[in-house]
């Protein structure tokens, strides 16, 4: 997402009380498998706990031994989340709960990224990866957060009103990097640390629950390839806009169609398409489900069912505020490989 200013479509009061995304409780004693599953893979591949912070994780031997070891997880963790891949949620989203977290937690990362020895955070980074490879590949972009397999969200100085995960105020529903050829179909939020105010609630909104709203005329305008998404900042460099191809809002099943929106950085490129936007923007809206994330929450995003956002929120800057850890997979990394380097995860840059 780029850098500029949006004007709100939703609001912390409009959020239905209680309506939250699909909430699993994770048991201790599957958090406490997790937990040594985790403490053998420490074991077995020592070089991840000295790697550089941007090269952390990228290694086939050590991603294929976390996808191994996610299949020893608890039966009843691993039938969620198999569920989750094959069929997804109404709500487009899955919130973990109880996750494991690491012994003591480093001050939130002042400038957006953690760069402390892996160690500090290696259960709840290991955690992530095996829970995101049941449901597929995890894979990042050269172009954001340089690259990094797990990056950190949490609120930057200056940043306040970015469009982004370093920012504060309301984060637009969108499709994670919506424009990109190979964009993630999972999305998933650790929190290590919850908002200390408890004002930031992170929104998800489902395709399939606003369908049948939508009038016949704008659901045919959103399968149209008449909407282009403007790159997002990191992607450009800081560089003149660039934007995706014309590329339809729906696309697939009529009755449970892939979403690609973005009503911050996306336009219509015909009248038709504004209009088919705004009501579906005004639809997508009022139908949100929100959670406030807190430390041990996994929150997994389908994000080819649903968009996501967040309320706004007021950061401290004192080492204490929200911070978040994201992770993206893609259900078949066959397809990706040329835009990938070699024997990576990490899409080369746009
Ligand atoms: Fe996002």
């Amino acid at each position: 997402m780029d850098g500029t200013e949006t004007t709100a479509t939703f609001a912390a009061e409009d959020l239905p009380a209680g309506g939250h995304p699909d909430l699993v409780a994770v048991r201790d004693e599957d958090a406490a498998t997790i937990r040594r599953l985790a403490a053998e893979l420490a074991v077995g591949h020592p070089a991840q706990l000295t790697a550089e912070p941007d090269r952390r994780f990228d290694d086939a031997a050590f991603l294929t031994a976390v996808e191994s070891s996610a299949r020893r997880m608890s039966h009843r963790l691993l039938e969620r989340l198999v569920g989750f891949r094959l069929a997804g949620s109404s709500s487009g989203g899955l919130v973990l709960r109880g996750l494991p977290l690491d012994p003591a937690l480093p001050p939130t990362p002042a400038d957006g990224s953690y760069r402390g020895p892996v160690s500090d955070l290696f259960v709840s980074s290991v955690t992530q990866l095996m829970v995101m490879s049941v449901l597929g590949g995890v894979v990042a972009y050269a172009d954001e957060k340089d690259g990094r397999l797990i990056q950190d969200v949490c609120p930057v100085p200056g940043a306040e009103t970015r469009q982004e995960n370093t920012g504060s105020t309301l984060l637009e529903l969108h499709t994670e990097d919506g424009f990109h050829p190979s964009k993630p179909d999972f999305m998933s939020l650790y929190c290590l640390r919850g908002d200390p105010r408890d004002e930031a609630r992170t929104v998800v909104g489902a395709v399939a629950r606003v369908l049948p709203g939508l009038s016949e005329r704008c659901r045919a305008a959103l399968r149209e390839p008449q909407f282009r998404i403007r790159l997002s900042s990191s992607f450009t460099g800081g560089g003149p806009a660039r934007w995706s191809a014309p590329l339809p809002v729906l696309s697939g099943a009529a009755v449970d169609p892939e979403v690609c929106l973005d009503l911050h950085a996306m336009a219509g490129l015909t009248a038709e398409g504004d209009e088919a936007l705004r009501e579906l923007a005004a639809l997508m809206t009022r139908s949100l489900l929100a959670v406030a994330l807190r430390p041990g929450d996994l929150l997994i995003v389908d994000n080819r069912q649903a968009v996501h956002g967040r309320t706004a929120f007021r950061p401290g800057y004192d080492g204490a505020d929200r911070w978040l850890r994201r992770c993206y997979a893609i259900t078949d990394l066959w397809r990706s490989r040329g835009t990938r380097f070699p024997g990576s995860r990490v899409h080369r840059p746009l």
